[in-house]
């Protein structure tokens, strides 16, 4: 009755909190670091980017440093991001190279909406691969990247790989005017039609070149991530040979780089095995090369005076554990081309642009009766006949659509007279072909760089359903029509 009742409530109020005890008890203290927890604040800042004795840069900042912190993640731990929008603009952040899920992905519009000024958005994931990517808004791309917004992002390996150090170069150009300000001119017709913004500075982490500190016979895992707006770089290590272990975070065959130039182009990352051969004491450039006759030195590798930490270098180093990337079928894969046209001097199908351009009409922009494409908001690029322009919004049509699961099989043609660094949000291409050549070293990459007039095949798996990008990562080429959307279902 009364009694047995209230025995039976309280046993039972009893065994529930026993039970909640057992089970919850020893599952908090996991939960709780399971978690990792970070916070992204992007606000107007200010940077010493040139050295301490020039003026200071006022910028767009993370967390009031430039570039942003490097955000360590662990490889299979998942991760929640809240990101504070301080500025007085829209902006979202993408995690570039990650594989995630769609709402993730930071693209205003198409994946999320964008985040107002004064309001913040949780980002939650938990990244498959480890290796080296980075972030940056998807908002306003040209502007914000421009204005120093980005960071690396580093996911490391489940079980932990030795290497005496491991150090990243965030590598940034900057367009300066003379008082130390960003050059305003964003998106001129000019950039966007030619080579993109290409600026008068390029700082590693931040600061003019500077020296790297090293010591004789260490074995360092260099991260390179080329956060540009559109310079092309190509590294050269003087007196040393780099190995190349990852290509956008994704472990390859090692392999030296050909002619011992790395070719980083905006939004590429090659991880590298250096091993410091060099003399105590000694000092050797790093050069980046890449526009004929404009070579400049990006960092110098300065040895202090301690003896060789080894005698003999370590044998050649080990692969990188591979990520779990799932194997593209390609007897049975679907076929899709993308094609890339426009630009000066380029496919002449956009804009009335026919033919060739005289170097004083490229740069006059006063050619008689012909829009130079990108002028007056006209796109300036293409992608298989169709210009998407901007960052990424509400109501864009996926030019094609791919049934989860099925293996897709991509031909890149470059009709243009320029180069691109084609990226895809959410996957890792398989490189199968270069002009006709296999690809060697079993590369896989985010960010795929053509030549002019390249065509590149290569494949990758379509396991994560939504609507993706697929853009150049030269600012302005995206943001003046070299972008598309692909539909997973
Ligand atoms: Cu880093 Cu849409 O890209
Ligand atoms: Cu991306
Ligand atoms: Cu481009």
């Amino acid at each position: 009755m009364n009694s047995g009742s209230n025995l039976f409530l309280s046993r039972r109020g009893f065994l529930a909190v026993a039970a909640g005890t057992a089970m919850s008890l020893p599952m908090r203290p996991t939960r709780a670091s399971a978690v990792d927890e970070r916070t992204l604040r992007a606000a107007p800042g200010q940077a010493q980017l040139a050295g301490p004795d020039r003026a200071p840069t006022p910028t767009w900042a993370y967390n009031d440093t430039v570039p942003g912190p490097v955000l360590r993640l662990r490889q299979g731990q998942p991760v929640r991001i809240t990101v504070e929008n301080g500025l007085t603009e829209d902006t979202t952040v993408h995690w570039h190279g990650i594989r995630l899920a769609n709402a993730m992905d930071g693209v205003p519009g198409l994946t999320q909406p964008p985040i107002a000024p004064a309001a913040s958005f949780i980002y939650e994931f938990t990244p498959p691969d480890a290796g080296t990517f980075w972030y940056h808004p998807h908002a306003d791309s040209l502007v914000q990247l421009g204005r120093g917004l980005a960071g690396a992002l580093i996911v490391e390996e489940a079980e932990p790989v030795a290497f005496d150090r491991d150090l990243i170069w965030m590598l940034q150009d900057w367009r300066l005017a003379a008082d130390g300000r960003i050059a305003g001119g964003f998106g001129s017709a000019m950039d966007a039609a030619m080579s993109g913004r290409v600026g008068n500075l390029v700082t590693v982490n931040g600061m003019a070149p500077a020296d790297q500190g090293v010591r004789a016979g260490e074995r360092v895992r260099l991260r390179l991530a080329n956060a540009a707006l559109a310079r092309m770089m190509a590294l050269r290590f003087e007196g040393h040979r780099p190995v190349i272990l990852a290509i956008d975070g994704q472990p390859c065959d090692p392999h030296e780089p050909e002619d011992g130039r790395l070719v980083l182009a905006p939004a590429m990352r090659v991880d590298i095995a250096l091993d410091m051969q060099g003399k105590p004491g000694g000092r050797y450039q790093v050069v980046d090369d890449f526009y004929d006759g404009l070579a400049y030195t990006l960092a110098a590798l300065a040895y202090d005076q301690a003896p060789p930490l080894r005698v003999h270098p370590p044998d050649a180093p080990a692969a990188l554990p591979r990520n779990p990337l799932p194997e593209p079928d390609l007897a049975n894969a679907v076929r899709q081309e993308i094609v890339l046209q426009g630009g000066m001097m380029g496919g002449g199908k956009l804009a009335g642009v026919g033919g060739m351009m005289g170097m004083s009409g490229m740069m006059g922009m006063s050619m008689k009766g012909m829009t130079m494409p990108g002028m007056n908001g006209t796109p300036a690029w293409a992608i298989n006949g169709v210009s998407m322009t901007g960052d990424g919004h509400a109501g864009m049509a996926p030019q094609f659509t791919l049934r989860r699961g099925i293996t897709c099989h991509i031909t890149m043609r470059n009709e243009t007279a320029w180069w691109h660094p084609m990226h895809v949000h959410g996957f890792s291409l398989l490189l199968l072909s270069r002009n006709g050549a296999p690809v060697p070293h079993r590369q896989w990459q985010d960010t795929v760089l053509l030549a002019p007039k390249d065509t590149v095949e290569c494949a990758f798996v379509a396991d994560n359903p939504g609507d993706w990008m697929l853009h150049c990562h030269v600012a302005d080429h995206q943001m003046a029509g070299l972008m598309t959307v692909f539909r997973v279902t």
